[in-house]
């Protein structure tokens, strides 16, 4: 075999000269560049770019409102936090605020729980120690022992005599998340849910232990004036508070008024 080389063009390449062995009998095509087969990892990021808001891809099948609740729910930082600590929903960290700022759930104490789905007020007050908590829903709840939850529509007439029996005496705290789902119509939709939180104010002036606190959501402006008139009238103290966990968007606030008077006022 000859050690000879010999200068040659190659069609892909006009403008290059190669030397060659002489007596080659390979094809006649210039070395490749080899193409990567395997990217640098990138730990889970895109390098260089922020992690991405997890965006919704429209479908017709979901409503518009559905849409925005699964939007703001894949990027709502307390989902993600309830999530992590295994509390049952993002409502858990607005009355462990509320506690934190009044001090009203206690080792031992009763406790009743409107609109209580799916659970995140009960798991807290719970943790807090009550030794007795019983909730109430339109929808069902996964059972959390030794609670009781039962599947009822609060402004039912039986509904408060069933839930002072579950308990077995006056309650030292009520709490009243109560949502109605809303209908898209402003003023309709204020109204429910008035009527909804002077129901759960009707029966707490009737049943809570004096000295007790009625803790319940409430809405900015409109009828909520009477409600705050009563509040006034038969407990020590009413505060306003906008936890964190409330929207910014929404007008959402929560009353706490402590220091029940008695059914006598
Ligand atoms: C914001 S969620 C409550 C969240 C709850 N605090 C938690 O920690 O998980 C409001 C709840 O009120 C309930 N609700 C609305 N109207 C009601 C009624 N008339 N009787 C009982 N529950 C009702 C809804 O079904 C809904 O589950």
């Amino acid at each position: 075999m000859s050690n000879s080389l010999v200068v040659r063009r190659f069609a892909s390449e006009p403008n290059c000269l190669r030397l060659m062995p002489m007596s080659t009998d390979k094809p006649e095509t210039p070395p490749q560049e080899r193409k990567r087969l395997v990217k640098a990892p990138t730990r889970g990021k895109e390098v260089g770019t922020r992690p991405k808001a997890v965006r919704v891809i429209k479908g017709n099948k979901m409503t518009q409102s559905s849409q925005a609740w699964l939007s703001r729910q894949l990027n709502d930082p307390f989902v993600t936090a309830a999530k992590a600590k295994g509390y049952r929903s993002r409502a858990a960290f607005k009355i462990l605020e509320l506690d934190e700022k009044y001090h009203f759930l206690k080792q031992g104490q009763r406790i009743i729980d409107l609109g209580c789905a799916p659970g995140g007020w009960v798991q807290m007050a719970l943790a807090k120690g009550a030794s007795n908590v019983v909730g109430v829903d339109l929808l069902y709840v996964e059972p959390m022992p030794p609670a009781t939850m039962i599947q009822m529509d609060f402004t039912d007439p039986a509904c408060g005599d069933r839930l002072i029996e579950l308990l077995g005496g006056a309650p030292d705290v009520i709490l009243s998340d109560m949502a109605p789902n809303t209908m898209g119509h402003r003023q309709t939709d204020h109204l429910r849910i008035v009527g909804l939180i002077e129901a759960a104010v009707d029966f707490t002036l009737e049943t809570l232990r004096p000295g007790g606190t009625f803790v319940t959501k409430a809405f900015q402006g409109g009828e909520m004036e009477g409600v705050l008139l009563t509040l006034k009238r038969n407990f020590a103290e009413v505060k306003h508070v906008k936890p964190k966990a409330s929207r910014a968007e929404s007008s959402e606030v929560y009353l706490v008024a402590t220091g029940f008077k008695g059914r006598s006022v």
